[in-house]
């Protein structure tokens, strides 16, 4: 799969593209489609997030908390998994970048529509490659629920 990365030292204000999709930064336009699939109790079953209580106030406050800056030690970013070619959002990727610069943690969700299509291994393989290939970052972690059957084999 070839993959379209900005400059090294660019910030993925242009964000990055497979071939089904485009991890992009979030913007306003995407956040009624976030908070909904956030509050689908499917997708929420093995997240940290409480289904019933995620309204479209938290998806802005996570937006103005998580999708702003990128790259900064000790933070989260949030970025959007949008359909290449509708530029509808398909779900998120998120990277917590950790305190010494050069490990990160990850995390995917799909909304419950775009999962069995191999969107998650499609955005995540060139996630992962972008993190490693252009942001030289030295290790890249993802935590799981060993329940989680479709994020442990996907
Ligand atoms: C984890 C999650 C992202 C996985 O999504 P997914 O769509 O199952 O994952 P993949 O991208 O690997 O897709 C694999 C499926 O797509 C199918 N598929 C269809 N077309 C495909 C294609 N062109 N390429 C690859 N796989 C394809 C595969 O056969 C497979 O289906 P199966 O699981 O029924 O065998 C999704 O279940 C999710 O969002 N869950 C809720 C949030 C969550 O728990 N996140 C993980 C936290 S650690």
């Amino acid at each position: 799969m070839a993959h379209v990365f900005d400059r090294a030292q660019d910030p993925p204000s242009a964000g990055f593209a497979t071939e089904r999709l485009r991890l992009r930064p979030f913007a306003e336009k995407d956040l009624e489609s976030f908070a909904a699939y956030r509050r689908d109790p499917e997708v929420a079953r093995f997240q940290s997030w409480d289904a019933e209580a995620y309204t479209l106030e938290k998806a802005k406050q996570l937006f103005e908390t998580s999708c702003q800056e990128f790259n900064v030690p000790g933070t989260w970013y949030q970025m959007a998994v949008a359909d290449a070619e509708t530029d509808e959002l398909v779900g998120d990727c998120a990277i917590h970048f950790l305190e010494d610069g050069q490990q990160v943690e990850i995390g995917y969700t799909l909304a419950r529509e775009h999962q069995g299509k191999g969107f998650a291994r499609e955005a995540v393989d060139s996630l992962v490659h972008f993190l490693f290939f252009v942001l030289k970052k030295r290790r890249i972690a993802a935590t799981t629920d060993v329940l989680n059957a479709r994020s442990v084999t996907g």
